[in-house]
């Protein structure tokens, strides 16, 4: 510690103050001070009569701790507790001692703390006393910022290093997503490190010139050294790498190693392959580093603002990383963090990678209702006024954000009519393909969507060809506005059900015990597939794997699906492709059916090849084989 302090342990009542603070001082050998001890007779009535502090009655106590804490200060260190929500109450205890003081701040969630509170022997706090604390609450920045959930020695513990002047938490790689992540955390209070690589002429002064941007990264500090970066953060170290995906985080990996120490903790935030997660856990594990996968999503604004966080690995390792990737992840309608431990291993980025293969259909729907509108006569203003009225029904981001894309005009034409029509991938979609493949599990939707991106690659090769097979141009297509949106719900459903059904599986074959409703919790809000009917699965998924079995679904289905069969006949007898919607109506005929024709690849299996078969009037498994000439 530095010379002489004042420690100030803050927070609203129940977080554990005066335990914490005692605890602190008799770990730190300095005397400790509960503030309620020096409230004015006036307040002390006033408080035993039930009534509620006002700023004026704290205007006297605040004067008198910090006039405790000036006099302190002139022998030795000390802790005061306190709980001081508002900024102003903070600015009358640092009054004139502000290079003396450091602040503790202990937080924790309303139901936590009430339960807390009420579990206590003679301990009863009425919710809306505690809420209206809550409500007052400004968070300090530049506090060390505590879970109250650990126990009370590791958080005497991380005050402890948090009084060390260095910093809690490191993130390398500032391309867009690492510059927002980093901004997140400054904002939620937290002190970072930040380092950026020099390259000559290229990436020079990245993290200085980016933390003078940003008035919330003042206190942040800037790196392009690894060793001065790592040495800036306090042990167990923390380090999110916001890198590209790929070999470039082995690289990274063995440029921090030199200066790592055992127990530290780096964490992937990028589309890693969960596979590679795996070898990167094992092998820093045999080294004593700890790798935590972590998926997170939401783009550069959800980044900054609050993304979707899909964190795998150790649960212990999780633990320490838990304050920050929920403090800066997104919040539920509940008001929880969009981030949860999802499961050992590399089972964060694998859901990710399932996050993404259904974003892929997600979007790819949205691009076959837009040929079918363009095909019916709309123009992309005309079209953004009918999604406009999708939403009450069936909202979503990316229907959001289509909205938007199909208003923007350049000159006198659309935007959208400038855009090649030629759609690009960073690989996760197909890691999704050869996934669902590899565990044998249907998710045909997802294969769907990322062939229509390679289709859609092949640009002159499909100029060319449109001549040779030149398509109807006079298209008739029988079809309302709401059966287009019938069948787009349709397909949404049958996506949803491929996605969680590859998650079920790989969790079963992989052990992982992933939690479907928790998964898509954390969906709910900040990522990109964020939607009314992600928000509907949270409740579904907690009594059921399968919502093919759940009736609520199966009534929706029973309802859109005439109108997803007419909507794919008529673009077909157009010409019109769409991949996705034809493939949910084909998903759900070969899976909604008692009796498939596999019985005659069967057949054909063991008529070329022996390969045997097993008979319906046979129950105990037997395996036959026939001659079949
Ligand atoms: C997200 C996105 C994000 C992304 C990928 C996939 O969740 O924030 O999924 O990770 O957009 O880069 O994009 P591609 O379409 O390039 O494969």
């Amino acid at each position: 510690m530095n010379s002489k302090q004042v420690i100030y342990v803050m927070g609203v009542s129940g977080v554990g103050k005066s335990t914490i603070g005692k605890l602190l001082s008799e770990a730190l050998q300095i005397p400790f001070f509960d503030g309620d001890d020096y409230h004015p007779k006036s307040n002390i009535l006033k408080m035993s009569k039930g009534q509620a502090l006002n700023d004026d009655d704290r205007l006297e106590w605040l004067q008198t701790l910090n006039k405790l804490a000036i006099k302190q200060l002139k022998n030795n260190s000390c802790v005061i507790v306190c709980s001081a929500l508002k900024k102003s109450y903070r600015d009358i205890l640092n009054s004139g001692i502000e290079s003396y003081t450091k602040w503790v701040f202990l937080y924790g969630s309303f139901e936590q703390i009430l339960d807390r509170i009420n579990k206590r022997d003679n301990h009863f706090m009425s919710s809306n006393l505690l809420k209206s604390q809550f409500d007052i609450l400004e968070e300090p920045k530049n506090a060390i910022k505590i879970d109250i959930s650990l126990t009370p020695k590791n958080i005497v513990e991380v005050i402890k290093k948090g009084l060390s002047g260095k910093v809690e938490f490191g993130l390398f790689g500032l391309g867009v997503m690492g510059k927002s992540l980093s901004r997140n955390l400054a904002n939620k209070g937290f002190k970072i490190s930040m380092f950026n690589r020099h390259v000559d002429g290229v990436e020079e002064n990245i993290a200085f010139n980016f933390k003078n941007e940003f008035e919330e990264l003042s206190s942040a500090l800037p790196f392009d050294n690894i060793e001065f970066f790592v040495n800036s953060l306090q042990t167990p170290r923390k380090i999110m790498l916001m890198v590209n995906a790929g070999k470039i985080i082995d690289l990274v990996i063995e440029d921090l190693m030199p200066f790592l120490t055992e127990e530290d903790i780096l964490i992937d935030g990028g589309n890693s392959n969960y596979k590679k997660t795996k070898e990167r856990f094992d092998y820093l594990k045999s080294k004593n580093i700890h790798f935590v996968g972590a998926g997170v999503s939401g783009g550069e604004e959800g980044a900054l603002k609050g993304p979707s966080i899909m964190p795998g690995g150790n649960k212990d390792t999780y633990k320490e990383v838990q304050p920050f990737l929920e403090a800066i992840a997104a919040k539920d309608e509940n008001n929880k963090p969009c981030c949860t431990y999802i499961g050992t291993e590399g089972s964060g980025h694998f859901v990710k990678m399932v996050h993404n293969g259904i974003e892929y259909v997600e979007m790819q729907l949205l691009a076959e209702v837009f040929s079918i509108l363009k095909a019916m006569g709309n123009n992309p203003d005309q079209m953004a006024h009918i999604l406009k009225s999708w939403k009450e029904i069936t909202n979503s981001y990316l229907l959001e954000i289509t909205i938007d894309i199909l208003r923007k005009k350049d000159g006198d034409d659309w935007l959208v009519n400038k855009i090649m029509d030629k759609a690009g991938n960073k690989g996760t979609g197909n890691w999704t393909t050869i996934t669902t493949a590899e565990l044998g599990v249907p998710s045909t939707m997802i294969a769907s969507a990322l062939f229509a991106r390679y289709t859609s690659f092949y640009k002159e090769e499909r100029i060319a060809v449109s001549k040779n097979f030149k398509s109807k141009d006079d298209s008739k297509l029988n079809l309302t506005n709401d059966d287009i949106l019938k069948a787009y719900q349709f397909a949404r459903i049958m996506n949803h059900y491929q996605g969680f059904k590859l998650i079920h599986e790989a969790s079963k074959s992989y052990n992982w015990h992933l939690n479907l409703s928790e998964l898509s919790r954390i969906w709910t809000n900040g990522c990109i597939i964020k939607s009314d009917l992600m928000v509907e699965l949270v409740e579904i998924f907690k009594t059921t794997n399968n919502i093919l079995s759940n009736e609520k679904i199966i009534q929706q289905i029973k309802l859109l699906k005439p109108t997803v069969k007419k909507v794919v006949s008529e673009c077909i007898l157009n010409e019109l492709p769409i991949p996705c919607l034809s493939e949910s109506i084909n998903f759900l005929n070969s899976f909604a059916i008692a009796n498939s024709s596999a019985n005659l690849i069967q057949a054909q299996r063991d008529y070329f090849g022996a390969h045997t078969y097993q008979r319906v009037d046979d129950d105990t498994g037997k395996f036959y084989h026939t001659n079949w000439k």
